[in-house]
């Protein structure tokens, strides 16, 4: 199936089921290594709100859920700057912390958030991301735990993820062609 937004053109990657099948096993993973632990799931919005919503109907262990800001645009230097918008509400010292993204790219803004939770002195942090794009990125997070899918150097759109601001009330993700 193909879409347009503001006449640019997406064909159909990933269903709604596919995706809700994997969340559901990422949740056991997650059940498993965070029993007893509660953990504090920190979202990345915008384009996390509906992975997570969906996600933790997985996770059936005591957590807590919060969620983060970050802006990202092209500073005086070649290099993204990345800005936060809206910040940690709590203290996360000691805490287990899972980092919830829609979709790591660069892997700059997830660089950016995990220098905002370090600050915050957690006993763990992991990252848990919808999709990942292994070629555009260009760090080496040993944070990075569950994966979703990963998926080529493409851009995508739906389940959260806008383009131009549209888009994230799709349900299945699509691909531009
Ligand atoms: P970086 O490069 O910092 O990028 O890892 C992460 C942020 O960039 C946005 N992004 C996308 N948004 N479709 C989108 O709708 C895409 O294919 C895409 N790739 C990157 C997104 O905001 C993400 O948090
Ligand atoms: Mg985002």
């Amino acid at each position: 199936m193909k879409i347009q937004i503001d006449h640019k053109d997406f064909e159909l990657m990933i269903e709604h089921e596919q995706v809700k099948k994997r969340l559901r096993l990422i949740g056991i993973q997650l059940n498993v290594a965070y029993e007893n632990r509660i953990p504090v799931f920190v979202g990345v919005l915008n384009g996390c709100f509906m992975f997570m919503a969906d996600l933790m109907k997985e996770v059936h262990i005591a957590s807590e859920v919060c969620f983060v800001k970050m802006a990202s645009y092209r500073g005086d230097q070649r290099e993204e700057e990345v800005k936060t918008l809206i910040g940690l509400p709590n203290s996360l010292k000691g805490r287990e912390v899972i980092i919830v993204e829609d979709i790591i790219d660069t892997g700059n803004t997830l660089k950016q958030v995990i220098e905002l939770v370090e600050r915050e002195e957690p006993v763990s942090i992991a990252v848990c991301t919808l999709l990942l794009k292994p070629e555009a990125l260009e760090y080496d997070f040993e944070e990075l735990a569950y994966v979703g899918f990963e998926i080529e150097n493409q851009f995508v759109v739906g389940y959260g993820l806008d383009y131009k601001g549209i888009g994230r009330n799709l349900k299945d993700i699509y691909r531009a062609v």
